[in-house]
């Protein structure tokens, strides 16, 4: 089996909340004191009072697929934008350090792209960090189709601007 039929993508489950927390950490995305927001995110989204926030999970390697059984390395949320016409936004994305680099996160978005297309979406908005250290994240935007449509400038904290990227599904 190659490794990349071993992969498994699939919804995510109230019983993935911990991994995907872990995950967060993993990527290097979160620390382990700032996962305080992303738990209460799950926790509302697998309890149905943020209905509308679809969780995917990625899974790597023989024998995986069951519900908290995997070895899950990669995990995205999206959701659509209020007010308006099919428009998304992906409010996380993360690949575990050791697998970055391997085209699971480029498995992972091109998944939740083509569901949303199914689906009828129209636009789909991601928004990260101008800081040098997201370079490689926002390379991985563009290389993917996306483009830079906005700069909200200190928007995270003074010296640290949002980009806004977009991409018509
Ligand atoms: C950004 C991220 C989701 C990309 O997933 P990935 O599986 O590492 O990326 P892929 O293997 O599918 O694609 C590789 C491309 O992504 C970019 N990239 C971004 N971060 C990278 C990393 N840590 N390692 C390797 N490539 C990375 C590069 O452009 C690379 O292409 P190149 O080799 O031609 O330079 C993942 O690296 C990650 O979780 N990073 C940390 C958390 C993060 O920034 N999340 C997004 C917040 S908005």
């Amino acid at each position: 089996m190659t490794a990349k039929e071993s992969r498994t993508l699939r919804p995510a489950t109230r019983e993935d909340s911990k991994a995907i927390l872990n995950l967060a950490v993993a990527s290097g995305l979160f620390q382990e004191d700032e996962t305080a927001v992303l738990a209460e995110m799950l926790a509302d989204a697998f309890a149905g009072h943020l209905e509308d926030h679809h969780w995917i999970v990625l899974e790597d390697g023989p024998g995986k697929g069951e519900p908290g059984g995997g070895a899950m390395v990669a995990a995205a949320c999206v959701a659509p934008e209020m007010m308006s016409d099919r428009t998304w936004n992906l409010y996380f994305i993360a690949v575990a350090a050791p697998h970055q680099g391997r085209g699971l996160g480029a498995a992972l978005l091109t998944h939740v792209e083509e569901t949303l297309r199914k689906g009828g979406a129209r636009l789909l908005l991601i928004e990260t960090s101008g800081l040098d250290s997201f370079a490689a994240t926002r390379r991985f935007y563009r290389t993917r189709g996306y483009e830079e449509e906005a700069r909200i400038r200190d928007f995270y904290r003074a010296g640290e601007d949002k980009i806004v990227f977009r991409k018509l599904l």
